[in-house]
């Protein structure tokens, strides 16, 4: 497949991948830039997930001051200024190999008040990390939804040991176990179209990701690249029907992906279902509709360098 030229002035350089995708694409092979509003969105969403994971974080650092804050694969920053505006003594640096949402992330720090402690750096985190510690070791690192794209996790690990310092953390969220927005029966008129639904973007995700990336063992990971585990947990996070604006958004994404590619998967009625849920003007849209919960799972992490 054709490399995004972008790549080759980037830090680091355009390489093979092994999984079959340039990591400017999100799976399903859209760029990652065109996903900005809707991470942005989702990040906002997923807060209750950063607060107890920035509660994990603060725990784990016991009253170390934090400096310096990387956070990896960024996206559009949401993470990158709440951990800005949390550790107020620190710099935080949004990393991603994706321009246009480092661009995003700079208006949002902007926005929010934290322009002044925030910069970006357009980095491949399959490449070495050592510049990322140029101005220093980081205390925290953060990583949002990216390590599982990566096509060898035991090397970005031991890179991303390298730039933390002694006693710093690294802060993971990763999928949960379950791939589906929705409650198991939040589809009543057609039973069993959620968890079908959901096994059709598991192997949808499967076959876009690094073979087994839906499957890591995280703590066996982390402690694998000389890290400790201090916290790992699964969260759950649900929201009640009727939902806001942007939980519909975040719940219409979600049966999404299937829609673009996974059609061929399901049955007549299967498909019927989706078309419904997907088409903005039915009334059984997950737009429209009023008795559609949300229901999101996160496994959270805290490793610490020794
Ligand atoms: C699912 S988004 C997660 C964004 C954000 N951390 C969050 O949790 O909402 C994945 C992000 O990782 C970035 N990414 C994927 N592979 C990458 C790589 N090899 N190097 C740098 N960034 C990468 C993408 O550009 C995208 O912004």
């Amino acid at each position: 497949m054709a490399h995004d030229e972008h790549h080759s002035h980037h830090h680091g350089h355009a390489h093979g991948h092994a999984h079959g995708h340039a990591h400017t694409q999100a799976p399903g092979g859209r760029d990652w830039a065109a996903f900005g509003a809707r991470l942005e969105r989702e990040g906002e969403l997923v807060r209750p997930v950063h607060d107890e994971l920035i509660a994990d974080i603060c725990a784990a650092l016991g009253d170390r001051a934090v400096r310096r804050v990387l956070d990896l694969g960024s996206g559009p920053g949401v993470a990158t200024t709440l951990l800005a505006e949390r550790f107020p003594q620190a710099h935080a640096t949004a990393v991603d190999a994706s321009e246009p949402l480092l661009a995003l992330a700079a208006e949002r720090a902007a926005r929010v008040g934290v322009a002044d402690r925030v910069d970006t750096a357009v980095v491949d985190l399959e490449q070495p990390l050592g510049t990322l510690a140029a101005a220093g070791a980081a205390d925290v690192v953060w990583a949002s939804m990216v390590l599982h794209h990566v096509a060898s996790l035991p090397a970005t690990l031991a890179e991303i040991r390298g730039v933390l310092a002694p006693g710093g953390v690294l802060a993971l969220v990763e999928f949960g176990d379950e791939r589906r927005a929705l409650p198991e029966h939040a589809v009543p008129e057609r039973p069993g179209f959620v968890e079908r639904h959901a096994d059709v973007t598991r192997e949808l995700l499967a076959a876009h990701l690094p073979a087994g990336a839906l499957e890591i063992d995280w703590p066996s990971a982390l402690v694998a690249a000389g890290l400790e585990v201090v916290t790992h947990r699964r969260v759950v996070m649900e929201r009640p029907a009727p939902l806001d604006a942007g939980e519909r958004a975040f719940a219409k994404h979600s049966l999404e992906m299937a829609a673009h590619v996974g059609l061929h998967r399901f049955d007549d009625l299967d498909l019927l279902t989706l078309a419904r849920l997907l088409d903005d003007d039915h009334p059984m849209s997950v737009m429209r509709r009023d008795d559609l919960p949300l229901r999101i799972t996160r496994t959270i992490a805290v490793a610490r360098r020794p």
